[in-house]
């Protein structure tokens, strides 16, 4: 399996991660109604065994069901595998202090019974603390071992800026930015974020990068998502049908590939890490094989412009 650095780290990744959002939410993905803790592990067993050593979650993922579900699995198959395990800290009004921080790490490393993670991230820009709290207690984190590496999510150009130059005075890398970013949703390419990581050093990892399930083709205006996916893709599924058939034209030139393998290989040509969600061990299959071919540059093309406006 080919990998990347993780920013200016000496963490080397899989080109392609693996997201645990859907595992345990109910609210977005309907955990336990389709799907269930068997069916996410056998997910986790299935990429792992294609070669997948990098695994996104979050505290608030199911609330804490995610790193829980996440940590069983690394025990019961990682053993031995040089793995690289990454999680979130949400910021909220009553929660925004240093010390926060720090015991909701000490937190997550309990449910994933780890005794550090590689990469800790600030899921979110939220206020009101300033960029230094955050910073500090990062580097507090690293200082005690309980993370290798550090990285935001969700931050926009100046906010990435400020973080990378805090951690800088204090001798940390920002190895990361955690952010939306597919053939649907492409804003990072505008608002100054893809350019300052690339000019930076930091790695664009990309969240939601089969837009949520939109650009697998299941989906269209006639058969919209369900749950909470449902509303918050209204005005996009109405130019979905023709962005699938391109992904099919581009896919069926490559031996039948599916609109997701193309979808997440584009992502990985755009120098970005995806690290699609997937609920069970047919998806997750399924998404495993975007790794291994390339789109040739007159493919990107077509897909850039069907997908533009
Ligand atoms: N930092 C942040 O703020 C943030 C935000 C969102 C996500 N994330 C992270 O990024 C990861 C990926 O994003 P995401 O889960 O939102 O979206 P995604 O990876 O674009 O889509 C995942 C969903 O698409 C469907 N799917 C996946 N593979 C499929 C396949 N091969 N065939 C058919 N359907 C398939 C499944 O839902 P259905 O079967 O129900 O359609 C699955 O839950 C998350 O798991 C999480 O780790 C981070």
């Amino acid at each position: 399996m080919e990998t990347l650095r993780l920013g200016r780290t000496a963490i080397e990744v899989s080109k392609m991660g693996f997201g645990t959002g859907p595992w345990g939410n109910k609210s977005i993905w309907g955990f336990g109604d389709g799907y269930a803790e068997r069916d996410v592990k056998k997910a986790f067993k299935v990429s792992l065994d294609a070669g997948i050593t990098f695994f996104d979650t979050a505290e608030v993922y199911g609330d804490g069901v995610a790193e829980t579900i996440l940590g069983e699995v690394l025990r019961e198959y990682g053993e031995g595998r040089k793995l690289v395990v990454t999680t979130k800290f949400m910021p909220q009004i009553t929660r925004h202090s240093g010390e926060d921080v720090l015991s909701a790490l000490e937190a997550s490393l309990y449910r994933l019974g780890l005794g550090a993670v590689d990469l800790y991230q600030i899921h979110f820009p939220l206020p009101p603390s300033p960029v230094d709290v955050w910073a500090e207690a990062l580097k507090e984190a690293v200082d005690r071992g309980w993370t290798r590496a550090v990285g935001v999510s969700n931050f926009d150009e100046i906010e990435m800026r400020r973080m990378h130059e805090a951690l800088a005075k204090r001798g940390i890398p920002l190895a990361s930015n955690q952010v939306r970013y597919s053939l649907l949703f492409r804003e990072i390419e505008t608002n100054g974020v893809m350019a300052a990581c690339r000019e930076l050093g930091i790695s664009v990892i990309a969240y939601s990068p089969i837009a949520q399930g939109l650009l697998t083709g299941k989906y269209g205006p006639e058969n919209p998502p369900p749950l909470a996916r449902r509303d918050r893709y209204k005005d996009v599924l109405r130019r979905l049908p023709h962005v699938v058939a391109q992904l099919r034209r581009v896919g069926a030139a490559h031996g039948g590939l599916t609109p997701a393998q193309v979808a997440l290989n584009w992502t990985m040509a755009k120098g970005t890490i995806p690290i699609p969600g997937a609920k069970n061990a047919e998806q997750a299959l399924e998404n495993v094989g975007a790794l291994g071919w390339k789109l040739t540059d007159q493919e990107l093309a077509s897909l850039d412009e069907a997908c533009s406006g």
